[in-house]
């Protein structure tokens, strides 16, 4: 009999959602055709991007030529920041901005381009104080995402929207939407942006395919220089199965929204609530009502995560300290710093996801087997 095996990692990347796995397949197994060619074979595989297009930008708030296929979500964020004030591009020499507490996609072009970030609050959101003081008429692009990759704290665009009418009216917004595609109706919590990152392994697609969803033309320059694909803003042959997939998986997971919500809020709630209670000085970063559903994001006082992970994997138990990118790494997360929380608490931080394919199987056993293992640590730390 097989090990048993609970996958809490769902924030770093999750199942295939069977419509997704099942649209993807049946696109490969067809003579797939090249979108940009001329005969009928191509035209059909042209006219099922532009189906996946016209889903994609239906849930997401913008026409259907809004959508612009890329390689992921890193790509989509990419080219968003440097798209707008990165070398060539429309808005070169002006700023971007974005907080702290954004995924390196967003944070590293940001800062590449000489740009200013932003302190957030305790509970994880966005310090509107110190967005109002970054925001002049030097500012192209403010990136605020949607929900956060290892605190799972949402971010309310609306204010954000509002200064930036006040104080840099010509300034899009980019809102880095990848963690959020999962728990949230993106027509409406994006509504406030001009522009959206997607990433289709975070809510049941395939790894390597995403979007940047351009709702009002705002004008970018592509990052690959190539043919003219995608209205000339990402060259290179679409990932037609991908884009497929990734359709099918948004669309799916619209359909029972609300109901896996309540269910995977409820066993959250179980999870973080169970090991507050079993594990004295145990810390959870920031306020859980303004989080995903799906993240429980806690930090166990003295004892190092890398010690915990490797433990838990010995019992089967699959997590992360920090962000999938920066786990493995030894340097506490960026994020946990913005939002105050000491070096010496963060090294003891660790995130498990929930996603659609957890059971209520899988938050027993780590309500069993993480108490004890902590307990060990310490024990074996003193
Ligand atoms: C918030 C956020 N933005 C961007 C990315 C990058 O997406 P991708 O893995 O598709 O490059 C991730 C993935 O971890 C993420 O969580």
């Amino acid at each position: 009999m097989s090990e048993p095996q609970t996958y809490l990692d769902h924030a770093a990347t999750t199942v295939m959602h069977p419509a997704a796995l099942e649209a993807m397949v049946a696109e490969m197994q067809r003579v797939q055709g090249n979108p940009t060619g001329a005969h009928r074979i191509a035209r059909d595989a042209r006219r099922r991007l532009d189906d996946a297009r016209e889903i994609i930008g239906d849930l997401t708030g913008s026409d259907p030529g809004g959508v612009i296929f890329t390689g992921g979500g890193t790509e989509a964020d990419n080219l968003a920041i440097t798209g707008l004030v990165g070398p060539g591009a429309p808005a070169e020499g002006k700023l971007a901005v974005c907080p702290a507490t954004e995924h390196h996609a967003v944070l590293h072009p940001v800062q590449a381009h000489g740009g200013r970030v932003v302190g957030v609050n305790p509970d994880g959101t966005v310090d509107l104080d110190a967005l109002a003081q970054a925001l002049d008429a030097e500012v192209a692009v403010v990136s605020v995402m949607v929900a956060n990759n290892e605190s799972g704290v949402i971010q309310p665009l609306e204010p954000v929207r509002a200064l930036m009418d006040e104080r840099a009216p010509d300034a899009v917004l980019h809102t880095d939407a990848v963690q959020g595609a999962v728990w949230l109706d993106l027509a409406e919590a994006a509504a406030p942006a001009d522009l959206l990152a997607l990433s289709a392994h975070k809510f049941g697609g395939p790894m390597g395919v995403g979007a940047l969803i351009v709702k009002h033309d705002t004008k970018l320059a592509p990052l690959l220089l190539g043919g003219g694909q995608e209205r000339e803003r990402r060259a290179g042959t679409q990932n037609v199965p991908g884009a497929v997939a990734m359709a099918a998986a948004l669309a799916a997971y619209a359909r029972d929204r609300a109901s896996e919500n309540a269910r995977l809020a409820a066993e959250r709630d179980r999870l973080a609530d169970g090991l507050l209670a079993a594990v004295p000085n145990t810390f959870e970063s920031g306020d859980r009502a303004k989080k995903v559903p799906g993240s429980c994001h806690l930090c166990f006082d003295g004892i190092e995560s890398e010690a915990l992970l490797f433990l838990l994997e010995r019992e089967g138990i699959y997590a992360s300290a920090a962000s999938s990118c920066s786990s493995g790494a030894q340097e506490p997360s960026h994020v946990l710093a913005a939002m105050g929380v000491s070096r010496e608490r963060a090294q003891g931080s660790l995130r498990l996801s929930l996603g659609r394919a957890t059971t209520s199987t899988d938050i027993d056993r780590a309500l069993a087997i993480i108490p004890p293992a902590v307990a060990h640590l310490r024990e074996a730390g003193s």
